[in-house]
């Protein structure tokens, strides 16, 4: 296909260690996920919750993969990572419409799994929003041995080492989101580090 290219590891220079999951491999699994998705579903209307920013790039590949009649929601979360291990408070930033939520096949969409506080929050927030099903469904869940009771997730595209990844949404600092891999960084920062 012509046009422009996709920007590659190079934008961001020396940043990039390895790329972890290459782009085609993402875009494969993406598609399989949007079958089981659908399957589950069996052709009732969904409502997608986004979990931003971090699955935006990962919702917008999967919404035109899904064969169902879908809305979209969207809600801001922001985690405070502290030295503890299982990471800190998860705030709501702005509004949830919970009443576009009432009656509905809710999917939960995030990134990445890791210490499942997350999804465990928008589980407590959902409790009695008077859905008719909530499902959740992440790109990467990370292997955290030390946290067996974590909160887990329906539907999952790839199994990750607990290393911290960056691109295809998801950010270090709040940097490398466009970038179309999913990738280690040269200076990896360790749990504990925002
Ligand atoms: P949890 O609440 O600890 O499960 O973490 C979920 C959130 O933490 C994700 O939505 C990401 O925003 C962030 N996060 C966790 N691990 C990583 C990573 O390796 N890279 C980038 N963001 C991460
Ligand atoms: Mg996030």
């Amino acid at each position: 296909m012509d046009g422009p290219p996709l920007i590659s590891q190079r934008t961001f220079d020396r940043d990039i260690a390895e790329v972890l999951i290459p782009r085609d491999r993402i875009a494969a699994r993406v598609d399989a996920l949007a079958g089981e998705i659908a399957g589950r579903y069996g052709g009732e209307d969904l409502t997608v919750l986004a979990v931003l920013t971090g699955s935006l790039v990962f919702l917008a590949d999967l919404l035109r993969r899904l064969p169902l009649r879908v809305r979209i929601e969207l809600v801001r979360l922001r985690s405070y990572r502290g030295a503890d291990a299982a990471g800190g408070p998860v705030e709501v930033v702005g509004q949830l419409d919970r009443g576009a939520l009432v009656g509905r096949d809710v999917l939960v969409v995030d990134d990445i799994l890791d210490s499942g506080r997350t999804l465990a929050r928008l589980g407590d927030l959902l409790a009695d929003a008077h859905c008719r099903s909530v499902r959740t469904c992440v790109l990467l869940r990370k292997r955290r041995d030390d946290l067996p009771a974590r909160r887990d997730a329906d539907f999952v595209g790839f199994d990750v080492a607990d290393r911290f990844v960056v691109g295809y949404g998801l950010d270090f600092d709040d940097m490398y989101r466009n970038l179309p891999d999913i990738c280690l960084l040269a200076d990896e920062p360790r749990r504990g580090r925002p």
